[in-house]
């Protein structure tokens, strides 16, 4: 066997070993790049109830917070805040008041019970949504972002 062929062949496998390093790595990032694009779309493409269409709710809520699938609305007295339940981070629905906040079950963001951000991952606030009330119908009109 030639002497140089042994340092051929190590330098062969430590191509190949470096090779398969880079695969790797640019597999993960194209799964990620995908991920992060994925979750765009789905978000885009997958609009809430409240997003489409007013929503009616009866007018005599309970005080307080109550979840009414992907709205969030805390009535104090006769007067109602309305925000979209989506979550800023990925999209998730909050639908937990843990003491004096609103909880996302996906990353554990924290929201004050008026909607403002308290604890990341998310960055924005929940939306407010416009509303109305219909007196005659006795019924809280919750309309779509605009
Ligand atoms: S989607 Fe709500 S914290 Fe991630």
């Amino acid at each position: 066997m030639p002497k140089g062929h042994g340092g051929e062949e190590s330098w062969r496998k430590e191509g190949n070993g470096r090779r398969r390093f880079l695969r790797w790595i640019g597999g993960g990032l194209l799964g990620l790049i995908a991920l992060f694009f994925g979750s765009m779309v789905k978000r885009k493409l997958y609009r809430l109830k409240s997003e489409q269409h007013p929503v009616r709710l009866p007018l005599d809520l309970p005080q307080g917070v109550t979840f009414h699938e992907d709205i969030i609305i805390n009535r104090d007295g006769n007067s109602y805040r309305t925000m979209s339940a989506r979550c800023n981070h990925l999209g998730c629905i909050v639908d937990r008041k843990e003491g004096e906040h609103l909880v996302c079950p996906c990353h554990g963001s924290r929201y004050s019970l008026d909607g403002r951000v308290l604890n990341g991952p998310a960055t924005h606030d929940l939306v407010c949504l416009h509303h109305r009330i219909n007196a005659k119908e006795k019924s809280l009109i919750i309309e779509p972002p605009a």
